[in-house]
């Protein structure tokens, strides 16, 4: 690792000290139809928003700017499929002339400003093309997961009500196809706000059959419209306008609808790939993530693009595409210089090949730098990587609400010593502090509350889409002045963070955040369930996976080994298969408090061997034991 002192105490400081010329002098790396004179309004919205009178567009400073600047024949995007055995580079100029046609097929389906598209897609060249062309003209796009169920899908139809839904025929999993058009056709049977019209790309592992006066073929369409020689100028927004809505999990079934914008969001993603990543321009760069979660949003399609770098688009998983060496193989072959990924990726890939026998094929000669995020970063899978790769292993800490890291070791200042199990210091602009529940600072090395000090940086989210009152309820309310990360931990006397967990009820597994409580839902929803309780246990290579225990009805006699099953399926069904549900126990009643709170915490930590104490509230003890011999029974967790 470097070994230049950082600069990053002296920029950190600054970014404290005088916020406005900071993000104002990042804000020159963007071009304005208008630039912002007034950098931080804090009148302006929930907390203040940034760059208030800024007028510009997300897609011409992704794509157009960099064709007028001479680097239209630079790839822009390397799509790189196992699963279709694809390889196919896109230069920024023919992006620049897909994206302007397929934003003027939007604009005939009276798609403009403000109007919401929502992009149900794998990792296809055309879901980029798709996000682009919404921001081009203004439009707002909403990309939902391919893993999540109908039901899912539904819910964020009828949050978003899009004009219009952008799908595909289907999606391609290690060892299946997943067709698309069924999950479409019930989640708008489901939804009450029904879209306009539907435009789907047809893929030859499994087409579908488009339903008549609604379903349009993404591929005649994109023909004509190029053919015509159609091209949509860019749309000048506010900076402030809405660049898209992400739903995440809360902590109820109806996920949380994060609102970015298009000024910040372009400045904050900028200022950190030089700041934060440490790549320059013309290279590439490799984020292994899906553009149905906020790291693809930022690191595959928006912060490349906006920097002039090449971005990997990768359809294919860490293992089983073929192999354990396919990331070794993507790197090598295109050259990346830098890759992004959750730990658990790293952990599958050590799992299947320990001794990292794979990468001895490959030659990663300009591979500089390794990043993990989305969870916790584990010491051992980081030594792993660094051993392996013989690069820096970088844990950064994020969410979908902040759109780009929180607290990571700023590579392009020079970089920090590595603390292992830390993602190192907050990033500028963001002051995190480590509170009680009297919002009051812990001293160092002292587990609290993670909260952040307002107004956050540009790039994070203003509010939730149509629902201020619960951004503010869930966010700003509980520590005033602060806004609430809803993770625990800890800060060292050398300010290096530590995150620990979530102090609410979502769980990470596999680097995907869900609700606890959205799968409670389903389970109660089960005919048979008289009530239940839905825990995360730690598990080696997901991180943590979800556990269902569930007290029957009086007088149900059906065997509970049919019914626990139907409710694995019922999961899957509802939510989708991302949420790998698959154990469910019936146990004759739950542990609880006097006043009847389930011990969900308790039982947590005996699923995880952990040192546990018996709850003073608890009302009635012998259940721990019965929950603890019914998991053991079941092999479950390290009980
Ligand atoms: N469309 C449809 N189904 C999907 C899907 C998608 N886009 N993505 C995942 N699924 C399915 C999987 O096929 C799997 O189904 P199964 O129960 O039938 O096997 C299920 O959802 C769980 O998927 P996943 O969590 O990906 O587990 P896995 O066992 O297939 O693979 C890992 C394990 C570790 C290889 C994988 O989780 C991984 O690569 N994780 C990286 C995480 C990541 O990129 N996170 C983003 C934040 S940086
Ligand atoms: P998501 O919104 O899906 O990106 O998930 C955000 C959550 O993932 C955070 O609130 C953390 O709980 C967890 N998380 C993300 N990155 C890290 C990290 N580097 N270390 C620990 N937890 C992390």
């Amino acid at each position: 690792m470097d070994a230049r002192p950082s600069h990053y105490p002296e920029i950190y400081a600054r970014a404290q000290r005088d916020p406005e010329g900071f993000w104002g002098e990042a804000a020159q790396a963007i071009d304005w139809y208008e630039a912002p004179k007034t950098i931080f309004d804090p009148k302006a919205g929930i907390y203040g928003r940034w760059f208030t009178d800024g007028v510009c567009n997300t897609c011409h400073n992704g794509i157009d700017r960099h064709v007028a600047a001479g680097r239209g024949d630079q790839t822009a995007i390397i799509y790189d499929s196992p699963v279709t055995k694809t390889v196919r580079r896109i230069s920024y100029a023919e992006l620049l002339k897909e994206v302007a046609a397929f934003a003027s097929v939007l604009q005939d389906f009276g798609v403009t400003k403000g109007d919401r598209v929502i992009i149900y897609m794998p990792m296809v060249p055309e879901a980029v093309v798709a996000m682009y062309a919404c921001a081009r003209i203004g439009a707002i796009h909403s990309v939902v997961f391919g893993g999540f169920a109908a039901r899912e899908l539904a819910t964020r139809i009828d949050d978003a009500k899009p004009k219009l839904i952008l799908t595909a025929s289907c999606g391609i999993e290690a060892s299946r196809v997943v067709p698309y058009k069924p999950l479409l056709d019930a989640a708008i049977d489901l939804a009450k706000a029904k879209p306009e019209a539907c435009i789907l790309l047809q893929r030859p592992q499994c087409e579908a059959t488009l339903t008549a006066g609604r379903d349009h073929d993404w591929a005649s369409l994109r023909s004509a419209a190029l053919a015509a020689g159609k091209s949509a100028p860019c749309v000048p927004v506010k900076a402030t306008d809405p660049l898209y809505i992400l739903y995440t999990s809360g902590t109820t079934g109806i996920p949380k609808g994060v609102v970015r914008d298009n000024g910040g969001h372009m400045v904050a993603l900028y200022w950190s790939m030089h700041g934060l990543y440490g790549v320059k321009p013309g290279e590439t760069w490799f984020c292994a993530s899906d553009i149905g979660w906020v790291v693809g949003h930022s690191y595959i399609v928006y912060a490349p693009l906006f920097y002039g770098a090449t971005s990997i688009l990768y359809e294919g998983k860490p293992v089983g595409t073929p192999d354990a060496g396919a990331f070794w193989r993507v790197i090598a072959e295109h050259g990346a210089v830098a890759m992004f990924t959750a730990p658990t990726a790293f952990r599958a890939v050590k799992k299947e090949d320990p001794q990292g026998a794979l990468l001895r094929s490959h030659q990663l000669t300009k591979f500089r730098t390794l990043f993990l995020a989305g969870e916790r970063a584990d010491p051992d899978t980081i030594k792993w990587a660094e051993n392996l790769l013989k690069v820096p292993v970088i844990d950064h800490w994020w969410q979908t609400e902040t759109g780009w890291g929180i607290a990571g070791n700023p590579m392009g200042l020079g970089a920090l010593p590595v603390k292992y199990g830390s993602p190192t210091v907050a990033m500028p602009g963001y002051d995190v502090r480590v509170v009680d529940e009297a919002a009051k600072e812990l001293p160092a090395n002292t587990m609290g509350s993670i909260v952040i000090k307002l107004p956050m940086p540009p790039a994070c989210l203003p509010t939730l889409w149509n629902d201020d009152a619960r951004f503010k309820e869930s966010y700003l309310a509980e520590f005033p002045g602060y806004y609430k990360t809803a993770d625990a931990g800890y800060k060292d006397e050398d300010g290096y963070l530590f995150i620990m967990g979530r102090t609410d009820d979502i769980i990470n597994v596999a680097g995907h955040r869900l609700s606890t409580g959205g799968m409670e839902e389903v389970l109660s929803g089960h005919p048979d369930v008289a009530e239940c309780a839905v825990i995360g246990i730690a598990d080696t290579l997901k991180g943590e996976v979800p556990c269902g225990f569930v007290v029957l009805k009086a007088g149900v006699t059906r065997d509970a080994s049919e019914i626990e099953r139907e409710i694995v399926v019922l999961v899957r069904e509802k939510i989708g298969p991302v949420a790998a549900f698959k154990l469910a126990l019936t146990v004759a009643r739950l542990p609880k408090t006097r006043s009847g709170k389930i011990l969900r915490g308790t039982m947590k930590k005996i699923a995880d061997g952990e040192e546990w104490k018996m709850p003073a509230t608890i009302d009635d003890p012998a259940v721990l034991d019965e929950i603890g011999a019914a998991m053991k029974g079941r092999g479950v967790g390290r009980a």
